[in-house]
């Protein structure tokens, strides 16, 4: 277990990366701290996006519909609750608005104001059945968005979530048949895109169009469900990637990270947390090298709190003795 690896000084967790897997692509070995930059605990901490202007971290707490704006120095963050379970928070570039997903609704949030302002609905015959999870800005600001479709008891309807594409004020679908469309992120190249679904314990990729903004041949480049890297446990939530190109995976109940060769689908790093529900990375601080992951401590299944103290808060990662641990800004959603 990658927990044994962990020693526990004062809140500061010191961890290995797992040598067996590390062998496997590069014979230097790097270690990773693990500290927690949050005293407030998200039931299911999401969504994060690191705001390069102010230095903080967007984050949202999914059940309880908060948005969060971390201050990953003093580890204060200041939430703010909307009416609805809210999954994603990407700042616009204007320094003062807010890009939310609320449920099926695209929002725009004003963080001074407190103000709302519904941009676009999707499925709205479906009443909010179908709605948001994750989502991310391509390169030329067309926002991508994934959905999940939930069954009357508020469970998941498998193979029913789909991919969007939000442009010009407008939805449209561009990929079907997914159960939790979750973290995505695209090659450098701009020829490749990726997207997980943490149900089907999968990570896609599709070759992408930037010009058009288009997906095709969606393939399977790892499957939890027959890799020898990753196990069913290891359900890949978030997904960010490195200034290398290479892949980063958050375990949802895995309680890692795990870095992917995209050309191959090796699993090539991994990084244990203390916290099992681990949702989201994402790079981020003065220098990029720093990653930030979300955490959940209810989603849905046994409180964790007692056993992990640490869960729901968010967690940074950054590297002791290599400068090679480094991610790049995300794309902002063209307002
Ligand atoms: C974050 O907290 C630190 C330490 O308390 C403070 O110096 C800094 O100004 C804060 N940053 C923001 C963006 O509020
Ligand atoms: C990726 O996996 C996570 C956790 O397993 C999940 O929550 C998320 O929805 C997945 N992303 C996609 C695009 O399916
Ligand atoms: C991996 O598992 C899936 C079932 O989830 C199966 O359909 C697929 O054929 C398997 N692939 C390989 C290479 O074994």
């Amino acid at each position: 277990m990658f927990y044994k690896t962990t020693i526990c000084l004062i809140g500061i967790y010191l961890v290995q990366s797992s040598s067996a897997l590390v062998a496997a692509s590069s014979s230097k070995k790097i270690h990773y701290r693990v500290d927690v930059v949050e005293t407030f605990a998200s039931d299911l901490g999401e969504g994060p996006h690191w705001d390069e202007k102010q230095q903080v971290l967007w984050h949202t707490d999914i059940n309880t519909f908060r948005v969060c704006r971390l201050n990953v120095s003093s580890r204060v963050a200041d939430c703010h609750q909307l009416s609805d379970l809210a999954t994603l928070v990407h700042p616009y570039p204007d320094g003062q608005n807010l890009l939310v997903t609320q449920r099926n609704k695209m929002v725009r949030l004003n963080w001074q104001t407190k103000h709302v302002d519904v941009l676009a609905e999707v499925a709205p015959e479906l009443k909010g059945r179908e709605r948001f999870n994750d989502g991310k800005a391509d390169e030329t600001g067309r926002l991508w968005m994934g959905t999940i479709l939930n069954n009357d008891k508020g469970g998941i309807v498998p193979g029913k979530g789909n991919l969007y594409k939000w442009e010009n004020g407008m939805f449209s679908k561009q990929a079907t048949m997914f159960s939790i469309t979750n973290g995505m992120t695209w090659s450098y190249d701009n020829r490749l895109m990726y997207v997980n679904d943490s149900e089907s314990h999968k990570i896609y990729v599709f070759d992408f169009d930037i010009e058009k903004g288009t997906l095709s041949n969606k393939r399977i480049l790892i499957d939890g469900y027959n890799s020898t890297d990753i196990t069913v446990n290891d359900r890949p939530d978030g997904l960010t990637r490195d200034k290398q190109g290479y892949l980063w995976a958050a375990a949802n109940k895995g309680g890692r990270v795990f870095r992917v060769d995209p050309s191959t689908g090796d699993v090539v790093d991994s990084i244990a947390l203390p916290c099992p529900l681990t949702t989201t990375p994402v790079f981020g601080g003065p220098n990029f090298n720093e990653m930030f992951v979300t955490t959940a401590y209810g989603n849905g299944g046994p409180d964790q709190r007692a056993k992990y103290p640490t869960c729901g808060q968010t967690h940074r990662i950054t590297a002791v003795d290599s400068d090679e641990f480094v991610g790049t800004v995300d794309y902002r959603p063209k307002p």
